[in-house]
C-alpha cells in the first residue's frame, strides 16, 4: 500500500481542571507557541473539557477554568489568527470519533495505562467509565485532524503510544492507510518539571501543597518565596549536566532555568557551575518573575472580557470543523455506516 502524505499538522490539549502550573507552561504551552511561530505546521490547540469531566467538575468552575485556560494560551503567545484555539466539546467530531475508537481500543490496552491507575487509585471500581476510556478520546482528539505531531510533556508518552496503536489497528482492520502514525514531540529542558518540595514527584495542580508548584497566577512575591524555599542539596552547581545525575532537586531547578531562558542545560551550567543555591535561587526567581508576570497580567486582563474569549473559541470551532467533519465522514464510510455519502 502506498504511504499517504499527511499535511504537517500539530494538535495538543490541556485539561481545564484548575490552575495552570509552570509544568504545563514549560512542558506544553511554551512549546505550542514555538511550534506555532516556527511555521511549517498548521497548529490546533484545545481545552479538553470533555476529558476534564472524567472526574467531577463543578459546572461553574469548569466554565471559569475553560475561559481562564484560553486566556492562558493567548497570554502566552497563542495567536488565534495563526492557530486554531478550541474547547473540545464545541467540535462534536472529537466525541464521535472517540466512540469509534472505543470499539477499536482493547480493554487490556486501557488497563495498562499508568495515568488511569494513578488517578483511579485503590478505588478503581468507583472511577468513571470515562476515566478508563480517556485515552481513546485523546486518540480521537489527535486523529480527527490527521495530526502528525503532538507536543506534550513526558507524562503523556504512554497515551501517545496508544494513539499510534489505535491508528495502526484501525488501518489494519479496515485495510486502509487512513490515520497517520502521529509523532510525539517531547523535547526541551522541561519535559518533566518536578515538585519544588520533592524532586521525585511531578509538579502538579493536584498536589495538596501549594508550595510544591508555581501557578501561572502567582504574584512575584509568591514565586520568589516558593523558589527560595524549594528543596535543594548543600552542594554547589556542577559545570556539566552529568553532575546533576543523582541530584533530582538541583536538576529540576537547572532545567527550569534553562527552559525559561531558552538555553540548554549545558549552557546554563557552563555559566553557573560552581555557584551555591544561595546565589542561584534569587537569579532563578528573578527570571521566573520576568517571564511569568507579563503572562499572568495579560491573563487577568483577558478574563475581564469573557465574551471576547467565547467569540474566539466559537471562531476556532468553526475553523476546526472544516477539518474534522470530512475526516469523520470518511471514517464513517470506511466503517460502513449508511447515510454518509
Ligand atoms: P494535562 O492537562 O494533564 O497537561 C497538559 C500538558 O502539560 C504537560 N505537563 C507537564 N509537562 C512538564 N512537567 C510537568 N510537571 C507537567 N505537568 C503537565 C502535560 O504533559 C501535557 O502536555 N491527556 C492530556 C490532555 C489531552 C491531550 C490530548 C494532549 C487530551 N487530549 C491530545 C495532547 C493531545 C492531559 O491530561 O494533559
Amino acid at each position: 500500500m502506498s504511504q499517504t502524505q499527511f499535511t504537517p499538522r500539530v494538535f495538543s490539549g490541556i485539561q481545564p481542571s484548575g490552575g495552570l502550573t509552570l509544568g504545563n507552561y514549560l512542558g506544553a504551552i511554551k512549546r505550542f507557541v514555538d511550534m506555532q511561530d516556527a511555521g511549517g505546521f498548521e497548529t490546533i490547540y484545545c481545552m479538553v473539557d470533555l476529558h476534564a469531566i472524567t472526574v467531577w467538575q463543578e459546572p461553574e468552575a469548569l466554565r471559569r477554568n475553560t475561559r481562564e485556560l484560553a486566556a492562558g494560551f493567548i497570554a502566552s503567545g497563542i495567536d488565534p489568527a495563526k492557530s486554531i484555539l478550541i474547547n473540545q466539546s464545541q467540535v462534536p467530531e472529537h466525541a464521535q470519533l472517540g466512540w469509534i475508537f472505543n470499539c477499536v481500543a482493547r480493554m487490556g490496552w486501557m488497563s495498562r495505562m499508568t495515568q488511569f491507575k494513578d488517578k483511579a487509585g485503590k478505588n478503581a471500581e468507583k472511577a468513571s467509565l470515562g476515566l478508563f476510556g480517556y485515552p481513546a478520546l485523546m486518540a480521537a482528539d489527535i486523529l480527527v485532524y490527521h495530526a502528525t505531531h503532538v507536543p506534550v510533556g513526558e507524562d503523556q508518552k504512554q497515551h501517545l503510544e496508544l494513539t499510534r496503536d489505535i491508528a495502526a489497528k484501525f488501518n489494519h482492520d479496515y485495510g486502509v492507510d487512513f490515520f497517520p502514525l502521529t509523532e510525539p514531540v517531547i523535547e526541551g529542558a522541561a519535559t518533566r518539571v518536578m515538585s519544588l518540595r520533592d524532586g521525585s514527584k511531578k509538579m502538579s495542580k493536584s498536589d495538596p501543597s501549594d508550595a510544591s508548584r508555581i501557578n501561572m497566577t502567582d504574584d512575584a512575591d509568591a514565586i520568589a518565596k516558593k523558589i527560595r524555599k524549594a528543596k535543594t542539596d548543600p552542594d554547589a552547581l556542577p559545570s556539566e549536566a552529568a553532575g546533576l545525575e543523582d541530584r533530582p532537586e538541583a536538576r529540576n531547578l537547572v532545567n527550569i532555568f534553562a527552559a525559561l531562558s531558552d538555553l540548554s542545560v549545558d549552557d546554563v551550567l557552563a555559566e553557573m557551575g560552581g555557584q551555591q543555591f544561595g546565589s542561584f535561587k534569587p537569579m532563578l526567581a528573578e527570571l521566573a518573575v520576568e517571564k511569568l508576570s507579563p503572562i499572568s497580567a495579560e491573563m487577568a486582563r483577558l478574563m475581564d472580557d469573557p465574551a471576547e474569549i467565547d467569540r474566539i473559541l466559537a471562531r476556532g470551532a468553526a475553523q476546526a470543523r472544516e477539518i474534522t467533519a470530512p475526516i469523520l465522514k470518511k471514517t464513517y464510510e470506511i466503517v460502513g455506516m449508511v447515510g454518509s455519502d
